[in-house]
């Protein structure tokens, strides 16, 4: 067993797995790490067989990769040195074990509602490196988070700063705040995952940001320590953060008093990885960009990355219901759907797809579409797979982020199970959804009866 495993909670483990253990592993193509590599031509998970998860606790199921997630915060870690804080972006993948690796691994959270602060503090893990963004926060959420005694609030939108100010007087203390700046970049991410351009919602633009900052500097309650640019999700170029940088240097060349105070500097996350095509941001490379120029102002680095962290780190298991050919198209049906995996659906995502025990045979050209009642609802259009029968098992690769985080009921749907595996422990860190707790919230409308 390898030291990892040692940490995380009991559970059963698959000891009998580790006698299988060969050397004959090949990579998988399309698997952003090489933790999702065959053996014997079979998937595995680190020391486990992804066939065996599947017998055992049913599909769809997600599958992670613990050292996978470890390797790649430590990359980040190692890329922004040791005094960056990496706040891993809680929505990419919030389940407690996530969050409790990412902690074992020195990171703070970036978190953007009351429920994730909510999820780390149930996992019991510390709050003083937690971010909290968000383009409209509540009452309740900022006395939470100011509760919790948070590194800083990212102030997005002006309106906050007076009920910021207000809690930290009923606190009598007053409040960090990072100003999460418009920078208007462009990304060159996917329109819905934009979030750098004047036309988004997000940020203070930097036309009236001058007046923000004068309304936090002038308040007893709160306290400008730094600025916040999150320009979007999946960049993949260096040139975004760099020019985003140098509009928040221009920014604060504008008047003495944006900088006073200022100690962080949060570049946000948006790290893309390669999802079995293009390549992954090179990380590094954005560190040695920018660290220079942070250094020289003593700003201190904060990060946000989620799906660098996650999202290789994870596939979702799903077996073949049947075959349908039907309009010139090959529809595989499979078990997994739009509710368990949404973003092919709602972004036009291309997650790699390949079986997990592919068999011989020219390949067939298929749409991979779930049972949900949408035309919407497909893993992959138009993608080449080797033959499949009835009960083989798919692996949709790169679906550690944004993937459970994001799944839903629809269709009366129970949300996956999820399995994290260490080294050839593997343990189910959340147990599929039942009907039960589908239905638990419900009451019936009971005829009124006239009194
Ligand atoms: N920081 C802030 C303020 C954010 O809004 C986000 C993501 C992140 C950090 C982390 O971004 P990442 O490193 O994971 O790219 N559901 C979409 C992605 C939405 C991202 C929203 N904000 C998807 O599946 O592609």
């Amino acid at each position: 067993m390898r030291p990892a495993a040692a940490a995380l909670a009991p559970g059963p483990a698959l000891g009998h797995i580790a006698a299988r253990m060969v050397d004959d592993r090949q990579p998988c193509d399309g698997a952003g790490t090489p933790e999702f590599h065959r053996r014997g031509g079979a998937l595995w998970c680190e020391d486990v067989p992804l066939a065996d998860l599947a017998a055992r606790h049913g599909t769809p199921l997600y599958v992670y990769s613990r050292t996978a997630m470890q390797t790649r915060l430590a990359a980040v870690r190692a890329a922004f040195g040791p005094d960056a804080i990496v706040c891993y972006a809680a929505k990419a993948n919030s389940a407690r074990a996530v969050l409790q690796t990412m902690h074992a691994g020195g990171a703070g959270f970036d978190v953007v509602s009351g429920g994730e602060l909510r999820r780390v503090q149930a996992a019991g893990l510390p709050t003083a490196q937690v971010v909290f963004a968000g383009v409209a926060k509540e009452r309740w959420e900022i006395e939470a988070a100011a509760a919790a005694d948070i590194l800083a609030f990212q102030v997005e939108s002006p309106h906050e700063l007076p009920l910021l100010a207000s809690v930290g007087a009923q606190l009598g203390r007053p409040l960090r705040v990072m100003l999460r700046l418009n920078p208007d970049v462009d990304a060159g991410t996917h329109a819905y995952i934009s979030t750098g351009k004047k036309d988004n919602k997000f940020g203070v633009s930097l036309a009236a940001a001058g007046e923000a900052v004068a309304a936090i500097v002038g308040s007893p309650w709160l306290r400008l320590v730094g600025y916040h640019v999150h320009l979007g999700s999946q960049l993949r170029s260096v040139e975004p953060y760099t020019a985003a940088l140098a509009k928040v240097e221009a920014f604060v060349a504008g008047d003495p008093a944006r900088a006073r105070g200022v100690s962080h500097y949060d570049l946000g996350g948006g790290f893309g990885i390669g999802y079995g095509s293009g390549e992954a941001l090179d990380v590094a490379a954005v560190a040695a960009a920018l660290l220079p120029r942070l250094r020289a102002r003593g700003w201190r680095p904060v990060v946000e990355p989620g799906r660098f962290l996650v999202g290789d780190a994870g596939v979702l298991l799903t077996r073949v219901l049947g075959d349908k050919p039907q309009g010139g198209t090959e529809f595989l049906l499979v078990d997994a759907a739009m509710n368990d995996l949404l973003r092919p659906a709602l972004y036009q995502a291309e997650h790699p797809i390949v079986a997990v025990a592919p068999h011989a045979g020219p390949p067939r050209t298929v749409d991979v579409v779930g049972p949900v009642c949408e035309t919407g609802d497909f893993l992959a259009r138009r993608r080449d797979l080797p033959p499949c029968a009835p009960g083989d098992l798919l692996a949709v690769l790169a679906a550690g982020a944004y993937g459970a985080s994001m799944a839903s009921n629809y269709n009366s749907r129970r949300r996956p199970a999820e399995v994290m595996v260490a080294g050839g422990v593997a343990r189910v860190i959340r147990r599929r959804e039942t009907f039960e707790q589908l239905l638990q919230n419900e009451e019936s409308f009971d005829e009124p009866t006239a009194s």
